[in-house]
């Protein structure tokens, strides 16, 4: 497809405003600027900050060694206790993978697929952030998600974090993924729906627009919205979503022991930066992320592919 008929579909699906605003924020990464608020400011944005953590580790010895943690994803449950849950889907499992950033950590995508290969899942979720760099091509990232796709079963839907241009829309979804950009799907299993909806990247593009997301919601049908970070949980909640998958904050990626996050790159509460969360009566989940940012290593902070089975009882096993 050549590129005035790319633009021409992305403006049907998405709508000239949308398509306007992402184009204009994604030429504010491309020239560097990244002048937009607290972004500028944050580790991500810092190359010479990336420097010289790579230098330090490697003069302190550590480096190799978070460059293995950062590909050991360990893999995490959520069992998710929705009350509205049809009998059908009781027992559905959403396996959520997120923050790749494929171009940065040689080996990532085989990594993943080594990890998920064993796993038993009916759905597969991606929240974002697909490679790492925010200007050039995006054809290597598109090459390795086309060979992960291949190792995920059956449908898998994702949402654009803010590392990812709306240009990689219609190729992913070309490859069967498909991209809910403030969009909603009805999943049926028998008698039973579940809503599932996605927005476009609310953390550097603010594109996400929770409320067309929800358009579709149905009074007794349970929702799961899909987003990049957890920065919406006001609007979500608000908007009626039972759950909210996300990622973006790697949980701070490099930790001090026990897990203690040194920099969290998300306008939400603490609470809210890794794993399970409440918020006015939503369930959320925020993945500390698959990949690497920045620099390609982990400490005390594993990656993680997670298995969210959705329940309509609490199982009383778990208590
Ligand atoms: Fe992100």
């Amino acid at each position: 497809m050549d590129s005035e008929a790319l633009y021409r579909a992305l403006e049907q699906r998405v709508g000239r405003a949308h398509l306007a605003h992402r184009l204009h924020m994604q030429s504010h990464w491309v020239a560097r600027v990244m002048g937009h608020g607290l972004t500028y400011f944050h580790i991500e944005n810092m190359l010479w900050l990336h420097w010289l953590i790579r230098l330090s580790l490697k003069l302190t010895g550590l480096y190799a060694r978070g460059r293995r943690n950062a590909l050991h994803a360990v893999v995490r449950r959520n069992p998710v206790v929705l009350p509205r849950l049809g009998a059908e889907f009781n027992g559905f499992t959403i396996l959520q993978i997120s923050d790749l950033h494929l171009d940065i950590t040689p080996g990532m995508a085989d990594a993943i697929a080594a990890a998920v290969a064993p796993l038993q899942y009916d759905l597969c979720v991606l929240t974002g952030d697909f490679r790492s760099r925010t200007h050039g091509s995006t054809h290597p990232v598109l090459e390795a998600m086309a060979r992960l796709r291949k190792t995920l079963r059956g449908e898998v839907y994702a949402v654009l974090g803010n590392h990812d241009f709306i240009e990689m829309v219609l190729p992913m979804e070309e490859m069967g993924i498909r991209l809910l950009m403030n969009e909603s799907v009805l999943l049926k299993r028998g008698d039973s729906t579940v809503c599932l909806a996605g927005v476009d990247d609310p953390h550097f593009y603010e594109a996400d627009n929770v409320q067309k997301a929800a358009a579709h919601l149905e009074q007794g049908v349970p929702s799961v919205l899909l987003a990049h970070s957890p920065e919406i949980y006001r609007k979500a909640a608000a908007c009626g979503f039972d759950l909210l998958l996300c990622g973006h904050t790697h949980g701070g990626q490099i930790c001090l022991p026990g897990g203690i996050p040194l920099f969290i790159n998300a306008r939400a509460p603490l609470r809210m930066v890794r794993r399970s969360w409440q918020y006015r009566g939503m369930q959320g989940y925020t993945s500390v992320g698959t990949g690497c940012s920045g620099v390609d290593v982990r400490f005390w902070c594993p990656p993680e592919v997670t298995l969210h089975t959705l329940t309509s009882i609490p199982d009383p096993s778990a208590s």
